[in-house]
C-alpha cells in the first residue's frame, strides 16, 4: 500500500490514527490490536485476528459441508429406483461438485485461508463466502465468452454499468472537479472500481469490501496480473446446454501502471479504518439494499469520509430483502430527502433499466431498475460541529434533520424547566455537539443487556423535547 494510503488509516479497533505499524506484521500501536494480510490485501476489522480465525473456520466448514453433499450425492446414486440416464446425470453432479470443490479449495489456499475449526464460531455460515460467487464469473470471467463478444452487447454487465456510472458522473467529470481520492465501498470482486479507475486515473482508488474469497480474487487478477480458474454450474436443468463450465478469471483491460494506485481492503464498511474527511469520491454500487443496516447510517459514514464538497455517488436497485424493517425500505426520494437533511445537494439522478446476472452459460439472466444519483456533500461542516441552542419544544409534525439522522448533532435545548432534574446525567451530553449516536454510545455500555441505548433516547427527547400536544 503507498504512504497516502497509510496516512488516511485509522485504527478500528481504537480510532487512533496513523498508529498500525504495517511492517513487518500489523500492529496498532495504541491499543495493541493485532491485524493482518491476505495475500497483499490489508485487512483492517475491529476483532484484528479473530476475523481470521473466523474465516479459516469457515474454509474448514467448506470443505466438511463438501464432503457432507458428496456423501449424500452417493446415497442417492445407490436408491434403487434410479434409471440409467439419472445415474450418468448424477455422476456429472458428483464430478462437476468435486471440481467446484477443489477449485474453491485451490483457490481459498492460494489466496492464504487455512482450514482451521474453532467451534467458537460454529453458528457462522460459510454461505457468507459464497453467496456473491456470480459476481466473481460476472467481473472476470463472462467477458472471455466468444458468444459474448459476437452477440448483441447489451448483456455486458460491466460495460453498460461503467457507462451509466460515467453518464451520473458526467457533470463533475465535465467541470474539470475529477476526484483524486476515490472509496469504493461493497466493492465485491472489483470489476467497477477496477474500470472506474482506469477512467478516471485518479491518485487512489480504494476497493473495500468485508467478503474475503471476492477481494482476494480481484486483487489477484488485477494487482498481480494473475489468470484464476472458477466453474460456473448450469442451473437451468433442460438437459440440452452443457451442465457446467470453467470460466478463466483474467483482467486484460487498463494501463497496467495503474494496477499501482488500486489498493484492495478488507473492512467493515460500519466500522471504516479511515479519517475523516480522506476521499473526494465515494461510490456505493449495488450496495445500499443489501448492506443489512438503515441507510441513515450509510449517508453517516458518507458524510464523515468525504471531503467538505465531496461526491457520494450511488449505483444499484432498491431490491430490499426480507431482512429489511418496513421502515428502512427507503425510496430514491426518502434517500434524496435525507440527503439534503445532511445539507448534500443532487447533482445528477437518472434511473437505468440494466441486465443482471446474465450468464452466457444459459444465456438467461434479469433486468433490473438501478438508480444512478450523485450528490455533493456541503461545503461547509459547521452543521457538523456545533448545532447551536434551541429554546423550543418540537413540533412533531416538522421533526428537525437532528432527529431524522441521528449523526447529526442535537442543539442545545435550553427552554428552561425542559427534562427533569433526575435525568441529568443524560440531558448533559445535549451540548450542540453530539448526537443521538454520540449519546448512544456513551450511554451503552451502562444499560442492562437487552435494552436499546437508542430507544432510550428517543422517548427521553419524546416525552419532554417533542410537543404531542394534538395526538
Ligand atoms: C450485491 S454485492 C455488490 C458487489 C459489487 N458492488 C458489484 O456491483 O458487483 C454487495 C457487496 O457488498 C458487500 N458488503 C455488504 N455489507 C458490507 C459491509 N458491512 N462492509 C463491507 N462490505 C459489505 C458484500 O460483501 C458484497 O460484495
Amino acid at each position: 500500500m503507498s504512504k497516502q494510503l497509510w496516512d488516511l488509516i485509522v485504527c478500528p479497533a481504537c480510532g487512533m490514527s496513523g498508529s498500525i505499524k504495517h511492517s513487518p506484521s500489523l500492529t496498532c500501536q495504541n491499543c495493541s490490536c493485532d491485524f493482518f494480510w491476505l495475500g497483499n490485501i490489508p485487512c483492517l476489522f475491529p476483532s484484528g485476528r479473530r476475523q481470521q480465525d473466523l474465516w479459516n473456520h469457515l474454509f474448514a466448514a467448506l470443505i466438511d459441508e463438501g464432503q457432507q453433499a458428496a456423501a449424500a450425492l452417493n446415497v442417492e446414486l445407490a436408491s434403487p429406483d434410479v434409471s440409467a440416464l439419472t445415474v450418468e446425470r448424477l455422476k456429472n453432479t458428483l464430478h462437476l461438485h468435486w471440481l467446484t470443490q477443489e477449485a474453491m479449495v485451490e483457490l481459498l489456499q492460494s489466496s492464504g485461508f487455512r482450514p482451521v475449526k474453532n467451534v467458537a464460531y460454529d453458528q457462522y455460515s460459510m454461505n457468507s463466502f459464497l453467496i456473491y460467487y456470480h459476481l466473481m464469473l460476472r467481473d472476470w470471467g463472462w467477458d472471455s465468452s466468444a458468444a459474448w463478444q459476437r452477440e448483441d452487447r447489451r448483456f455486458d454487465e460491466n460495460r453498460v454499468a461503467l457507462e451509466n456510472v460515467l453518464q451520473v458522473l458526467n457533470p463533475i467529470l465535465s467541470v474539470s472537479e475529477r476526484p483524486s481520492r476515490v472509496l469504493f465501498i461493497g466493492a465485491g470482486a472489483g470489476r467497477l472500481s477496477w474500470d472506474l479507475h482506469c477512467v478516471l486515473k485518479p491518485e487512489m482508488t480504494v476497493a473495500l469490501d468485508f467478503n474475503p474469497l471476492l477481494v482476494s480474487v480481484g486483487a489477484r487478477l488485477i494487482r498481480n496480473g494473475e489468470t484464476l480458474y472458477a466453474y460456473e454450474k448450469n442451473q437451468e436443468h433442460s438437459g440440452d446446454g452443457p451442465a457446467f463450465f470453467q470460466w478463466p478469471l483474467t483482467c486484460s483491460e487498463g494501463e497496467p501502471h495503474l494496477r499501482d494506485t488500486w489498493f484492495p481492503m478488507l473492512a467493515d464498511a460500519w466500522i471504516m479504518p479511515f479519517a475523516a474527511q480522506s476521499f473526494d469520491l465515494i461510490v456505493t454500487p449495488w450496495f445500499i439494499d443489501v448492506m443489512h443496516r438503515d441507510c441513515k447510517d450509510l449517508i453517516a459514514v458518507v458524510e464523515k469520509l468525504l471531503i467538505p464538497g465531496g461526491h457520494w455517488l450511488n449505483y444499484g436497485p432498491f431490491l430490499y430483502g426480507n431482512d429489511f424493517s418496513e421502515r428502512c425500505k427507503y425510496t430514491s426520494t426518502e434517500l434524496k430527502d435525507f440527503l439534503q437533511l445532511a445539507q448534500f445537494s443532487i447533482v445528477n439522478e437518472q434511473f437505468f433499466q440494466v441486465p443482471y446476472n446474465f450468464s452466457p452459460l444459459t444465456n438467461s439472466g434479469r433486468v433490473e431498475r438501478v438508480w444512478g444519483a450523485l450528490a455533493k456533500s456541503s461545503l461547509s461542516r459547521s452543521h457538523l460541529d456545533d448545532a447551536g441552542a434551541y429554546d423550543r419544544v418540537i413540533d412533531q409534525h416538522v421533526l428537525p434533520a437532528w432527529m431524522v439522522l441521528p449523526h447529526l448533532p442535537i442543539p442545545r435545548l435550553t427552554k428552561p424547566g425542559l427534562f427533569p432534574a433526575e435525568l441529568i446525567n443524560v440531558t448533559q451530553f445535549i451540548n450542540g455537539k453530539n448526537s443521538i449516536n454520540d449519546i448512544k454510545s456513551y450511554i451503552a455500555p451502562h444499560l442492562p443487556s437487552g435494552i436499546d441505548a437508542g430507544d432510550i433516547i428517543y422517548q427521553l427527547l419524546l416525552d419532554y423535547v417533542v410537543d404531542r400536544t394534538d395526538e
